[in-house]
């Protein structure tokens, strides 16, 4: 079996597959970055559409719910005139890989280009791409508590158009890091791109116990933990992947981790305040934060068209220059 890095890049070294941050180098996510720019004016155009992909055809292949990432996801291929089919399948946990290839091989039987696939196991976009045709490109859109790519690199975007470069930044994270794929992508995302220092905040029980390995100092409060950052990253409390109660209640989580206007003041005092949704107000951060001055969410959502518009046209453009 080929490993996730030599899967996701052709013999030229350009982007197939995108599957994971980890494995690509900072050309490449810098490429993406500078790509996305150039995407994002299209954007707000009277007319919004670039003729790109036209003629191909893209499947959203959603075994999990979403609202933002699918949502984008069908825009940014609208916006390249990529005709685009959106598929939710609903699936037990029980599902066995067996099952994954039909459904995926009976959907590459209609001569699609390209799939977006959501799974709950963390591998599952992974083994898709080892199993399509040569000339068909998987996109991650999150697996299990592994990766979701397209986010960290939408992030990313937000970040460097707020604070315009990665050297010197001082980046928290702050939350679920445990069953987060989010958190898993971003730090790996920073640390390739240069950041300063990425660290980590959150209570024990809601930390991989190797943590560190992945490159992040860890802080266990608010208060050691946000000082002078630059960039404070919320994490949703990912209830539904909680086998047990890894938490006394959500009031008590709100009073030492969520994020309020009185912690906030302890960050730099232009550091912004991201979170990749959807946001639980009053559990992990305040109303006022959440729709204050130094909030970037809904930036960051607009900006997931323009960075999935330069992923979609990325991994199809290696079979151009392939023949
Ligand atoms: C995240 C996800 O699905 O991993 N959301 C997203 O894609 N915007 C995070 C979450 O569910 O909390």
């Amino acid at each position: 079996m080929r490993k996730i890095e030599n899967l996701q890049l052709n013999e030229q070294g350009q982007l197939q597959h995108f599957l994971s941050i980890e494995g690509l180098n900072k050309s490449t996510l810098t490429e993406i970055l500078d790509t996305a720019e150039s995407f994002a004016s299209i954007s707000s155009q009277d007319v919004k559409k670039v003729p790109l992909l036209r003629g191909k055809t893209i499947v959203n292949l959603f075994f999990e719910n979403s609202t933002r990432t699918r949502a984008t996801f069908e825009l940014a291929a609208a916006r390249l005139s990529a005709d685009i089919l959106s598929m939710s399948i609903a699936t037990s946990s029980t599902s066995k890989g067996e099952s994954l290839l039909d459904t995926i091989h009976n959907i590459e039987a209609m001569q699609v280009d390209m799939f977006v696939v959501r799974h709950s196991l963390s591998g599952a976009a992974h083994f898709i791409a080892q199993h399509v045709a040569p000339h068909v490109s998987v996109i991650n859109a999150g697996d299990g508590q592994h990766e979701h790519p397209t986010q960290a690199m939408l992030d990313m975007f937000t970040i460097r158009r707020a604070k315009q470069q990665f050297t010197g930044l001082r980046v928290a994270i702050v939350g679920d890091i445990l069953h987060s794929r989010v958190a898993r992508s971003q730090i790996q995302a920073l640390n390739i791109l240069g950041a300063e220092e990425v660290r980590v905040i959150a209570p024990k029980t809601l930390l991989p116990t190797d943590v560190e390995s992945l490159g992040v100092t860890v802080y266990y409060d608010m208060q050691s933990g946000l000082k002078d950052v630059d960039v404070v990253i919320m994490l949703r409390l990912q209830k539904e992947r909680m086998s047990s109660a890894l938490l006394p209640s959500e009031s008590e989580y709100f009073k030492c981790y969520g994020l309020s206007e009185d912690k906030l003041r302890l960050a730099h005092k232009d550091a912004i305040v991201m979170h990749p949704g959807p946001i639980n107000r009053g559990v992990e951060i305040s109303s006022k934060v959440a729709d204050g001055p130094q909030s970037v969410i809904l930036q960051q959502v607009n900006n997931g068209i323009a960075v999935r518009m330069a992923v979609l046209s990325m991994t199809m453009q290696h079979r151009k220059e392939h023949g």
